[in-house]
């Protein structure tokens, strides 16, 4: 945890923003994977670990700005639940290490929010995502279900986004840790990897990397033959000579901050000639999209950057051609690269999407696009200082996508579909960084991950096989 005061100012900043009526954060709570005891790994609600801090299933808070007090409610824990989790600290040392003096317990909070219902008071509550809060909440709200949604606090949204937007020095410590973390878990992996193996055993080494870091995954590993997959988690494929191994994973702290870093390196010791291009090209890519992240500027715009260099990039290797800004504008480049460039890093490796990804990544000023690519970008707004962000550019050759798009005769003026038949077995290749950005410029997190194809091949050089 962090120091007392960070949670306390936290919620008084909190406070300030939402101005009235009363704010309900739930934690999260323990989850049955196939029968009611054998949980899912225990995951606390982000919002609750920035406000709250208390690591532990079964919470909720109510910061009732009305009335000035925050309560905190939970069970303490039985003699009978000690015997299986040992003794542990109780609600009432955990709420004074975060700042909140009244605990009460989990079913009083029903009570209490009828009171509130019954003088008029605002409930302000964020859009609930796991179906045990959906349950409880539209019990103790007297909602249906479906009709959370509609119900939910844009004020209360609006205010979270704003302030967990900004990272503070001490969250920055922690990202720092949890991009150490996942570069140990990517060198691994390029160290480990060898022809004849399976995806699944380079995937459980550097799984184990991250637990041993104290926290865990903080998302579901990609490590594939299958690049082109955007989100391939199948990890039966056996490794071959000549093929490319596309590995976007990370590890998150102890405290929950992610990190998200994809690298893509070749099974064999050497890229081949065709992957050393496409591979430049993203690089290249990746590089001065990073530069070009700096507070005040659209993402949107870095993203618009980041296609037309790709097609460029094609255009020099014969596999596009035309105009370069009338392809982007049209969309054609999206056959190459269909996912955004990057979004917001913090708690959650796509943070704060539970908020919604609209209310997150753009605002009054830049609206989402409903273009096949770029409707897919998280994140459009204007960077601001002290937003960490990934910058992920990447190329794939979809052969599904490619024949779809070929039959329709798409683009035509701007693929050339003769010569991708060279590449329907290509895969794909992305590169991930984690950035903070500052008042000027920005900093790539972490110590430096194996990038160049010269630091790349090197590590693989090494590899005996
Ligand atoms: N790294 C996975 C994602 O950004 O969706």
């Amino acid at each position: 945890m962090f120091p007392t005061k960070t949670y306390v100012k936290r919620r008084q900043q909190l406070k300030k923003k939402v101005k009235s009526g009363l704010i309900l954060l739930l934690g999260n709570e323990e989850s049955s994977m196939n029968y009611t005891d054998n949980h899912y790994h225990f995951r606390q609600d982000s919002n609750f670990l920035y406000f709250l801090g208390i690591d532990q299933a079964g919470l909720a808070a109510i910061i009732d700005i009305d009335n000035n007090k925050t309560i905190l409610f939970g069970n303490e824990l039985t003699l009978d639940d000690i015997v299986w989790t040992g003794p542990q600290p109780s609600l009432v040392d955990l709420g004074a290490q975060v700042g909140v003096k009244e605990v009460q317990p989990k079913n009083a909070i029903g009570k209490y929010l009828k009171k509130a219902r019954r003088s008029k008071q605002d409930i302000h509550f964020l859009p609930p995502y796991r179906p045990e809060n959906k349950i409880m909440l539209s019990e103790w709200l007297g909602i249906k279900m479906n009709g959370l949604c509609s119900l939910v606090s844009i004020p209360l949204v609006r205010a979270v986004v704003s302030l967990a937007s900004i990272k503070s020095a001490e969250e920055i410590v922690e990202m720092e840790k949890a991009v150490n973390i996942s570069r140990a878990m990517h060198v691994a992996a390029m160290e480990y990897a060898k022809p004849g193996m399976t995806e699944a055993e380079v995937t459980g080494k550097v799984h184990g990397i991250a637990v041993s870091g104290g926290g865990n995954l903080s998302y579901p590993i990609i490590l594939t033959v299958n690049g082109q997959t955007l989100h391939n988690h199948y990890h039966g494929n056996v490794l071959k000579k000549g093929q490319l191994i596309l590995g976007d994973f990370g590890a998150e702290t102890a405290m929950h901050y992610a990190g998200d870093i994809t690298r893509t390196f070749p099974v064999s010791k050497k890229f081949t000639k065709q992957q050393k291009e496409i591979y430049q090209i993203v690089l290249n890519v990746e590089e001065t999209c990073i530069k070009a992240s700096k507070a005040g500027v659209l993402y949107r715009d870095v993203h618009l950057m980041a296609a037309r260099m790709k097609v460029e990039g094609l255009k020099a290797l014969g596999l596009m051609k035309g105009d370069t800004e009338e392809a982007v504008q049209a969309g054609a480049h999206a056959l190459f690269f269909p996912h955004g460039l990057g979004h917001m890093i913090g708690l959650d490796v796509h943070d704060m999407e539970d908020l919604g990804e609209d209310l997150v990544g753009y605002d009054d000023t830049v609206k989402r696009s409903s273009q096949f690519g770029l409707r897919s970008l998280r994140l459009g707004k204007a960077l601001e200082a002290g937003n960490v962000i990934t910058v992920e550019p990447g190329l794939y050759f979809i052969p599904e996508l490619i024949d779809r798009w070929q039959s329709e005769k798409k683009f035509t003026q701007f693929i050339n579909y003769k010569k991708l038949k060279g590449y329907r077995d290509f895969g794909g290749i992305r590169i991930e960084d984690n950035v903070l950005i500052t008042k000027k410029k920005q900093r790539i997190l972490g110590k430096p991950i194996p990038k160049t194809i010269k630091e790349v091949e090197e590590i693989r050089r090494r590899v005996k096989f």
